[in-house]
């Protein structure tokens, strides 16, 4: 008897296809795939699997709770932060596979240093995305966007940041929840692998992520209401009282950690909004930003088949013009994505 679809997915991840065999096959089947990139991509795996160790054991370490310290957003950094920060710059910085980096938790580009092999790559990084969950115990992630350098003389390392997110190589992230995850693409479609921390391993758990045409969920932070205009309040309005493909009204699902928002709406299908909050004078383009947290889930959602734009244009058809950008952000199922857009343009 031929084994069945679910016996067999169940079967490959028992006998585990690895994350660096997932990579490998796909440089065969991708000649411009290189090494390099493989390589890459194990770096961050090593940093995302000693941020997990130290997020799983957050509530039994003394790393809780504030440093005392002020971000360049204006944010208090906890402790976790920071550890994710230094741990991706450490290891990325000695790879020898990039040229600069760029971090949500740092006003600067980080140059390598002078005495540290450069590469071609560019990377911009969220260390730990939804960090004010930590404390209570709920999923958070690291989020990361590639890009390669740009090779023309006269440029300075900031021109190899602004640039559009089509342009990106890879994006992905890795979600510490109740199991540690990997999300990522290269542009060929979406994989998901799954730590399995009896083996040590990032097993692929989830071939070819893609999104249905419109989703069952609205993920908002609907306490901000009065900080919207009209059109804002509409859009939100609208996935509130109409009813999804099976008849059912959307469910309202927010964590407040936007890689664990995105990627369950990812999974079940969805819309994930952080509109502008107009009537905020701390918040006109909303909390996102662009080259760390936006683009590189723009990436995904549409090699996943969905959309994001900033409630005008398509997120991946926007330059950066400074490092750390905000942008309003409505990413998830293309149906969904589209009316938000629609409406916001007053159609
Ligand atoms: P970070 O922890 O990297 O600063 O990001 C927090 C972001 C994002 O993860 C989340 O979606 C959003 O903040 C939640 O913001 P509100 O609390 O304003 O809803
Ligand atoms: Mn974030
Ligand atoms: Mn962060």
């Amino acid at each position: 008897m031929q084994p069945t679809e679910i016996q067999r997915a169940n079967q490959s991840y028992r006998l585990g296809t690895t994350i660096t065999e997932h990579l490998l096959l796909c440089e065969d089947e991708c000649p411009a795939a290189s090494g390099q990139f493989t390589r890459l991509l194990s770096e961050l795996i090593i940093s995302a699997k000693l941020i997990s160790r130290e997020v799983n054991k957050a509530g039994l370490a003394d790393i809780l709770g504030m440093t005392g310290d002020v971000n360049v957003q204006g944010e208090k950094v906890l402790k976790l932060d920071e550890f994710a920060n230094q741990a991706l710059i450490h290891r990325m910085e000695r790879s020898g596979l990039l040229c600069a980096m760029s971090s949500e938790e740092n006003s600067d580009i980080i140059n390598i240093p002078d005495n540290m092999p450069k590469g071609s790559y560019v990377l911009a990084f969220d260390p730990l995305d939804g960090s004010s969950n930590v404390d209570a115990n709920a999923s958070i992630g690291t989020i990361f966007s590639i890009h390669r350098k740009i090779e023309k003389e006269g440029l300075s390392s900031l021109d190899n940041f602004l640039r559009y997110g089509y342009e990106q190589v890879a994006a992905g992230y890795f979600l510490y929840g109740s199991s540690t995850m990997l999300v990522y693409s290269a542009g060929k479609g979406v994989h998901g692998f799954t730590l399995d921390p009896s083996v040590g391993e990032f097993l692929l758990s989830h071939q070819n992520i893609t999104m249905p045409e419109r989703g069952a969920i609205y993920s908002v932070n609907e306490g901000y209401t009065e900080y919207w205009d009209e059109r804002t309040r509409a859009v939100v309005n609208y996935f509130k009282s109409s009813k999804n493909e099976r008849g059912k009204p959307y469910s309202a699902r927010y964590i407040g950690a936007l890689v664990a928002d995105f990627h369950r709406n990812l999974l079940y299908g969805g819309i994930y909004m952080y509109p502008a909050d107009s009537q905020d004078p701390h918040k006109p383009h909303g909390k996102l930003r662009l080259l760390c947290e936006a683009a590189p889930l723009a990436f995904i959602v549409e090699q996943a088949g969905g959309a994001a734009t900033d409630g005008k244009q398509r997120i991946l058809g926007i330059k950066a013009t400074e490092l750390h950008e905000r942008v309003p952000l409505f990413i998830g199922c293309k149906a969904d994505v589209a009316k938000a857009t629609a409406m916001l343009q007053g159609e």
